[in-house]
């Protein structure tokens, strides 16, 4: 068996397992940021629109040209995707919230900015240090670009790009809390903060191609990077319009290793490795998704999209004002959510491009299927649903009011139950595993990361609540979608009316 198969089952959760937590150490709580000591760097800061300005203390200043390759561009782009966003004062530790939403408020991800050809910054490699929201120099030269790109076998995009950022993940930060099941929730952070990224490039009038096909060794050994604690998980190429470069791909097949002993987060991230040697291109998602349209193609669907949906979806030109304004939802209060809302929300996640949003990035999507549990919703019957994307029409599974099951999976949160709407992201491991090997589990949270994300701030856009659910009891969710339990339940997202006390 595949070691991605069996670490995704011996990290499930279950109602007889989830109270074996030993708690956490409150001590040892890694820092949820790298502390960059050099006092010099580049300040970003001064470039935000931002009234105050909360890191100068002082009101917006004219920068002049924001859009396209300026340096005020690139800082709104790095602030919105992964910035600094509110501040929540701990007696013990500030926590400091971001851009992008990430499980537990742990922010395992890292960004490093590889400089090529940008006014404003000499070529180099740089962190980004998010408490000044400026960028330190870690190395001269365009060396790191090259090196980059090469670790991605030459993809034309990443060539082309002035700038690459990396986005690592530091597996501690998440794994002292979620212990193995880290590593989910760390390529799902990611995803989101991809979701930003490529939203903010639009909004910028520039162009993000993210990827997650690169020879580790080579990407990790660019950064410098210590191997056993932080890993490279995505490339980003911030291009300027144009037609996108070809060749470059967004996901390459690994190997398939059998897991001899229990596996951990580390084993996986190791047997997902790709070797220095591009490995042939598969055709993409097309095992899994085909298999699950055929399943659900027999029934008689309800189309969302109406009248409702044409145009631009509310979140189109106010990207930036979403996400600096953006919370995950705490508390709904359960009252029901519109049809059409539903309807741009899903059009804004699965079809971005017909709603104003521009392309957006994706890696393997085709492997990732789609279930709604609609337990809210005007004018839509309760019960559980299969989403054909493409279409955004809902097939039935089973009819019913889901709400009480809703509130259990998602280990008892009222979350669930008091939502409108649950959305699960699904996908046939096993069909994955022979198309895509072991780092298909990646490409699988990455993706329902950046759809989550996009899930996230359309239905903000509606005035509507929105928020992540990465805890949730496996099996029983499996069992409620009518899948087999050997399928990956991979990430759900809720939506609903926001309680207002
Ligand atoms: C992958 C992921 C999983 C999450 N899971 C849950 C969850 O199970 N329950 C919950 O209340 N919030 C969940 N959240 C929301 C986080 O708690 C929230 O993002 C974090 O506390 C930071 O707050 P903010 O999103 O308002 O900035 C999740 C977020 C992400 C990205």
């Amino acid at each position: 068996m595949s070691l991605a198969i069996r670490y995704h089952q011996s990290t499930k959760y279950a109602p007889e397992t989830i109270g074996g937590h030993p708690g956490l150490d409150w001590d040892s709580q890694p820092l949820a940021w790298k502390e960059y000591h050099s006092d010099g760097g580049v300040e970003l800061a001064h470039l935000l629109p931002l009234d105050p300005n909360p890191f100068t203390g002082k009101p917006p200043q004219a920068t002049g040209a924001w859009q396209g390759r300026t340096l005020a561009a690139l800082s709104r782009w790095i602030y919105f995707t992964y910035g600094v966003t509110a501040v929540m004062r701990n007696p013990g530790r500030d926590l400091l919230l971001r851009a992008a939403p990430s499980a537990g408020g742990l922010y395992p991800a890292e960004m490093y900015l590889a400089v090529r050809d940008w006014p404003g910054l000499e070529p180099g490699l740089y962190g980004y240090d998010p408490r000044r929201h400026r960028l330190v120099l870690l190395a001269d030269g365009g060396d790191l670009h090259a090196a980059l790109t090469a670790s991605a076998y030459g993809n034309a995009a990443l060539a082309a790009a002035p700038v690459i950022a990396a986005v690592t993940g530091v597996w501690q930060r998440s794994r002292w809390r979620y212990q193995e099941r880290a590593y989910r929730r760390i390529l799902l952070d990611i995803g989101h903060l991809i979701g930003n990224a490529g939203l903010v490039a639009h909004a910028l009038g520039l162009r993000l191609h993210a990827t997650a096909a690169f020879c580790d060794q080579r990407a990790d050994d660019a950064l410098r990077l210590e191997g056993e604690h932080e890993g490279v998980l995505a490339l980003l190429a911030l291009n300027l319009p144009g037609p996108a470069e070809r060749p470059s791909w967004t996901a390459l097949p690994s190997p398939a290793s059998d897991a001899a002993s229990a596996p951990s987060l580390d084993l996986l991230h190791r047997a997902s490795r790709l070797p220095e040697v591009r490995p042939r291109l598969v055709a993409q998602g097309e095992v899994a998704s085909d298999a699950l349209e055929l399943a659900h193609g027999w029934a008689s669907g309800d189309r969302l999209r109406g009248a409702g949906c044409a145009g631009p979806v509310p979140l189109a030109g106010d990207q930036l004002g979403t996400i600096l304004r953006r919370r995950s939802c705490r508390r709904f209060h359960p009252g029901p959510i519109s049809r059409d809302a539903l309807a741009r929300i899903l059009a804004a996640s699965y079809l971005p491009e017909q709603v104003a949003l521009g392309e957006q990035p994706s890696f393997d999507r085709g492997s990732l299927s789609t279930f709604i549990a609609i337990i809210s919703v005007e004018g839509v019957a309760p019960g559980v649903y299969y989403l054909a994307p493409h279409q955004l029409e809902l097939r039935p599974v089973r009819p019913g009011d889901p709400r009480e099951a809703a509130r259990f999976i998602a280990l008892g949160q009222d979350l669930g139950g008091d939502a409108g709407a649950m959305i699960f992201h699904t996908a046939d491991l096993q069909a994955c595993v022979r198309a895509q090997g072991d780092r298909t589990y990646r490409y699988l949270h990455l993706d329902a990361g950046v759809i989550g994300q996009r899930m996230n701030l359309a239905a903000l856009g509606e005035g509507l609540g929105a928020s992540g659910i990465g805890g949730f009891f496996d099996d029983h969710t499996a069992d409620l979608l009518g899948i087999p339990r050997d399928q990956a339940v991979v990430y759900i997202t809720v939506l609903g009316q926001p309680a207002t006390a």
